[in-house]
């Protein structure tokens, strides 16, 4: 079942064209890959499903609803949730107020409801002492208090932009097993921007490829790895 679908999504800024007549479908259950070079669009991409900006054509669809010029908020409400590629906890609430603000501002609940969610949430992702500061979390704690909030908005679709950037390969193991759980539970449709090639492999059913705002390539990992004009958009992206 078809989550959510662009259809020619392009967002121009200025002169240049960020993302680019992009057609894509997430489909229930499935995670999907997004990668591309630096600057590829992709983090913009996601900025425009969720609605922080708006499109300069194209169309978005959220369970075959029109949702292309919604305002984000709307968006949340709806199902549609994201982490940030940079972090960012709010340093005056500790860790379980940081998780509860999702269902507060999302789902308007009230406040005892929300920390309720939010224990059983960060018992699902593995965190404990709840109490404490952001400033005393790891990395991974701090990335999975995001994922923790996003969740706390019951979506339906969950973006995660490079939430596996800083940690060491036992923290990416966890999250890996991590995401794998919350989202096979939930039969969410998750999009993850990811630079490291084997995340992409071990954590996605299948890949699309931005390159300059293009979709150049779509299908499982192993198929797309071996695509010439991936292979020549990475060494190009690198030179
Ligand atoms: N708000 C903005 N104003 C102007 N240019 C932007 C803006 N946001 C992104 N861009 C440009 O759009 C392109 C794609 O950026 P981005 O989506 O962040 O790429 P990625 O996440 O794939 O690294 C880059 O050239 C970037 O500089
Ligand atoms: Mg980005």
């Amino acid at each position: 079942m078809t989550k959510l679908e662009t259809a020619n999504l392009t967002r121009r800024f200025m002169g240049l064209v960020a993302v680019n007549n992009v057609s894509f479908k997430l489909e229930q259950g499935e995670i999907l890959g997004i990668i591309g070079p630096n600057g590829a669009g992709k983090t913009t991409f996601i900025n425009l499903v969720s609605g922080i900006i708006m499109p300069s054509e194209g169309t978005i669809t959220f369970n075959g609803r029109d949702i292309t010029y919604m305002p984000a908020h709307e968006r949340a409400r709806l199902g549609i949730a994201r982490t940030y590629q940079l972090i960012h906890p709010l340093e005056n609430l500790n860790l379980i107020e940081n998780v509860m603000i999702g269902s507060i501002f999302a789902k308007g609940s009230s406040l005892k409801e929300a920390r309720r969610k939010a224990e059983r949430l960060c018992e699902e992702m593995g965190l404990t002492n709840l109490e404490r500061d952001t400033a005393k979390l790891t990395i991974l704690e701090i990335k999975k208090m995001e994922i923790a909030r996003a969740l706390a908005n019951e979506p339906e679709v969950l973006f995660l932009d490079e939430v596996m950037a800083g940690l060491n390969s036992d923290e990416t193991k966890d999250l890996i097993a991590t995401v794998k759980k919350i989202a096979a539970e939930r039969k969410l449709a998750v999009g993850v921007v990811e630079h490291v090639m084997g995340v992409i492999r071990e954590l996605t059913n299948r890949v699309i490829v931005l390159e300059s705002g293009e979709l150049i390539a779509e299908g499982p990992y192993e198929e797309v790895s071996k695509n010439p004009r991936v292979i020549e958009a990475y060494l190009g992206g690198a030179a």
